[in-house]
C-alpha cells in the first residue's frame, strides 16, 4: 500500500474559529490522519491556557476519529518529527498572509527539507476571519456566533463575563 502521510496542522487556535475548522475539514479530504498542534505559546497575553485549547478542541474532534488533537512547544518540525508527520498544513486567507507563510514555509524546508507546507484557501465567508479579531469582538461585547464553534462562543463569555464582573466577597 502506498504511504500514506500524516499531515500536522498547526497554530496558536486563541481561540479556535470556524475558518480553522474549516481547514481542518479540507485537509481531512486529502490526508487520512490530520493532526491539530497547539503551540504552548506561554505569552501572557494569550486569551486560553494551553490546556484550555487543548481541551475545546478535543472536545471538538472527539467523535473524529481521523483529526488527533495534541500541544507542543519549541520547534514545529521536531514535532512533526515525533509523531511521523511529513505535513506541515497552513490557510492562506489573503495576500496579507503570504509574506509570513511564506518565510516559514522556508525555514521549515530549511530545518527538514522532507517536510512539505500545503497552503488551504478557507471558505471564502471566512476570508476575513482571524482569533485576533474574535478576541476583540467578544471582549467588547459583541456577538460571535457562527465565528466560533458554540462551546468556543461560551467559554467566551465566561471568560469576559470574569472579566467584567469580577466575583464580590
Ligand atoms: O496560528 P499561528 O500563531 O500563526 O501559528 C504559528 C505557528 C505555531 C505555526 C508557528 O509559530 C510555529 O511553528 N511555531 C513553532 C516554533 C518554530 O518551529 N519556529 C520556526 C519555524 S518558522
Amino acid at each position: 500500500m502506498a504511504h500514506q502521510p500524516v499531515a500536522v496542522y498547526p497554530g496558536s487556535f486563541d481561540p479556535f474559529h470556524v475558518g480553522h475548522a474549516a481547514i481542518v475539514d479540507r485537509a481531512s479530504q486529502i490526508f487520512p490522519r490530520v493532526i491539530v498542534g497547539i503551540l504552548k505559546n506561554t505569552g501572557k497575553d494569550s486569551l486560553f491556557s494551553p490546556e484550555e485549547r487543548l481541551e475545546i478542541i478535543s472536545e471538538y474532534y472527539k467523535d473524529n476519529g481521523a483529526v488527533e488533537v495534541r500541544s507542543f512547544s519549541g520547534l514545529l518540525v521536531n514535532f512533526l518529527d515525533e509523531r511521523n508527520a511529513s505535513i506541515i498544513i497552513r490557510g492562506m486567507r489573503a495576500v496579507s498572509d503570504f509574506e509570513y507563510e511564506f518565510q516559514m514555509a522556508l525555514m521549515n524546508r530549511r530545518l527538514a527539507p522532507h517536510v512539505e507546507t500545503v497552503f488551504l484557501t478557507p471558505k471564502e465567508e471566512y476570508t476575513y476571519l482571524s482569533s485576533r479579531l474574535v478576541r476583540e469582538v467578544a471582549a467588547l461585547g459583541g456577538d460571535v456566533t457562527g465565528l466560533v464553534p458554540d462551546q468556543v462562543k461560551h467559554r467566551l463569555e465566561e471568560r469576559y463575563r470574569k472579566a467584567t464582573h469580577p466575583p464580590t466577597r
